[in-house]
């Protein structure tokens, strides 16, 4: 008799196989690439990302391989499921494991079929042109979410947040609200196209926040308290 299988034992049969390959751009310039990244690029038979992470690869993708462009989330699972036996790679921004698509595909395919490699996430990328860790700064994004900044950055347990911004909470949104609620004592860093030619790095005091009142491009946001940080 035959047996019926669910999409997820089939794939993880596929999986003694074959794996999805998910690789970690890093923060965008190919200088950053990993050896183990640039294999699975090179290695594989479609490669899935945005317009502009395609573009940053076109060196090392060749006219041969098969190309994705990253557009419906359930499109892209749909896409996988019928390729799933041929060798795939998916490209994804910084590092894999800060705010990526991995959560999204090991829920609607299998956490078995990937395999993960990791890179430097674009905050970073940014403490290191800063000179400065970062093991002692909360991690969060308003990136087409809520997140609590004025609660969080109060916490007395931590030196300051990283921030992964968009178009609407940007810059100079967040940084209004913090001042308007009173917080003082903060340096504001924003980095923005990171790791390109076109790279922009400006660090001011939460005092000077209306400087920020302009267009901004792909940026992290790093606030960070001063030694008088909630002092009157
Ligand atoms: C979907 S999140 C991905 C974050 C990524 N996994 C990481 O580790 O950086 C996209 C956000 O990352 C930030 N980002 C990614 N690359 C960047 C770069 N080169 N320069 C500035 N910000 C970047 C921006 O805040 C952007 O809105």
């Amino acid at each position: 008799m035959e047996k019926v299988i669910t999409i997820k034992e089939w794939l993880v049969n596929v999986v003694q196989l074959n794996k999805i390959n998910v690789v970690g751009l890093g923060p965008g310039n190919i200088k950053y690439l990993s050896t183990a990244g640039i294999d699975c690029i090179k290695q594989a038979e479609i490669i899935i990302g945005s317009t502009r992470q395609l573009s940053d690869l076109k060196t090392i993708i060749s006219e041969k391989q098969e190309i994705y462009i990253l557009g419906k989330l359930n499109e892209l699972i749909t896409y996988l499921k019928e390729n799933v036996e041929r060798k795939i790679t998916i490209i994804v921004s910084g590092d894999t494991g800060y705010y990526s698509l991995v959560p999204y595909l090991s829920k609607n395919l299998s956490k078995n079929i990937l395999n993960i490699i990791p890179n430097i996430s674009s905050y970073q990328y940014l403490f290191s042109k800063l000179g400065e860790n970062w093991q002692n700064f909360r991690l969060a994004s308003v990136h087409g979410r809520e997140f609590d900044y004025i609660k969080n950055i109060n916490d007395e347990d931590i030196e300051g947040l990283v921030l992964l911004t968009d178009d609407i909470q940007n810059p100079y949104e967040i940084t209004k609200k913090l001042y308007n609620n009173g917080i003082r004592n903060l340096t504001v860093i924003v980095g923005e196209n990171l790791s390109y030619d076109n790279e922009k790095i400006t660090i001011l005091e939460i005092e000077d926040y209306k400087k920020l009142n302009r267009k901004f491009d792909m940026n992290v946001l790093i606030l960070k308290k001063g030694e008088n940080y909630g002092k009157k």
